[in-house]
């Protein structure tokens, strides 16, 4: 990453946003461990042994530790059949000692992740993504709304993007990230185009943007010639060798705003899950 000093005020600092909220989140964490003697509990199922889903599930969990929250780890091996993952799922659902449960994406292809995800409690669902989640938050109705979209917002908030108004492109249509985000964006009533791998013109359509969210999971996949000027650049990708789906250093110089990574979407995601976690244990343990 190339950063100029006068380039560093453009950069959005995902770490400190998430450090403010995981500070609230711990003191209503220690709130409910007063009140109920147990800690809000967040229980992590990960199919298969794909190294960079343990990293995640392993960063969640410490992240849960220096909050004041229990974590569990339901490691499954990768040839189990949706029946064993869905059965899991469901123990957890109905255990009075858990609170959220995360079901780590993706699950090896053998194992149906929507029925993997449709066997969550609605009201453990803290990363958001049940059908009846994703419904209230296109609705704008109260929910656990999809983490990293979620995020995002945050971010945009923290730092005062005005998104009333905005054109806002999403590039990816995943149910875990693009079509939330862009659901969450429409709520804001900002003007939605997503694009996908069939968009014709991509970087033509990105051109018109006042805002790009980018969640393809290809390295550097946006270019700096396709950014108008000025426009805010969040860069949700994750792909190997700690790389975003924006190249960087040609998007930094024309971007108004823009995310690193890491230290850009991937602390408020966290963030967001775990304040959804706590916000669970405590309507789910009422005094
Ligand atoms: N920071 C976080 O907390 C977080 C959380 C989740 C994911 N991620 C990262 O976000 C990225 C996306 O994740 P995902 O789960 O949404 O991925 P996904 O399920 O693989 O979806 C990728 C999306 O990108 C679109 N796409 C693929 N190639 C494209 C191309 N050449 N041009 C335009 N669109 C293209 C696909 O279009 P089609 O629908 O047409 O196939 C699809 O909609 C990954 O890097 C992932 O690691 C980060």
């Amino acid at each position: 990453m190339v950063t100029s000093p006068a380039s560093v005020d453009r950069i959005l600092d995902g770490t400190r946003v998430a450090a403010a909220s995981l500070a609230i989140t711990a003191e209503r964490a220690r709130h409910f461990y007063e009140r109920t003697g147990a800690q809000p509990c967040l229980a992590a199922v990960l199919v298969g042994d794909d190294p960079a889903s343990l990293a995640y599930v392993r960063m969640k969990q410490r992240r849960c530790r220096r909050t004041g929250i229990a974590s569990r780890l339901v490691h499954l091996p990768a040839d189990s059949t949706t029946a064993e993952v869905v059965g899991e799922i469901k123990r957890l659902s109905s255990d009075p000692g858990v609170h959220g449960i995360l079901v780590q994406h993706p699950v090896p292809p053998g194992v149906d992740e929507r029925a993997a995800f449709e066997a969550i409690d609605p009201a453990k669902d803290v990363d958001g993504v049940t059908m009846g989640s994703f419904a209230a938050m296109a609705f704008g109705l109260p929910t656990h709304a999809s983490c990293t979209p979620a995020g995002i917002l945050r971010l945009l908030d923290a730092y005062g993007v005005e998104l009333s108004g905005m054109h806002a492109v999403v590039l990816g249509r995943s149910p875990i990230l693009g079509r939330p985000m862009g659901m969450l964006l429409l709520g804001r009533d900002a003007t939605v185009t997503y694009c996908h791998s069939r968009t014709s013109e991509l970087p033509d359509v990105v051109r018109t943007a006042d805002l790009v969210v980018a969640a393809v999971g290809i390295a550097h996949f946006v270019r700096g010639a396709w950014i108008k000027p000025g426009a805010v650049v969040i860069d949700a990708g994750y792909n190997e060798g700690n790389v975003g789906d924006v190249h960087f250093d040609e998007v930094l110089p024309v971007a108004g705003l823009i995310t690193p990574v890491p230290g850009g979407v991937g602390p408020a995601t966290i963030a967001v899950l775990l304040e959804q976690t706590v916000a669970a244990a405590e309507s789910l343990v009422r005094p």
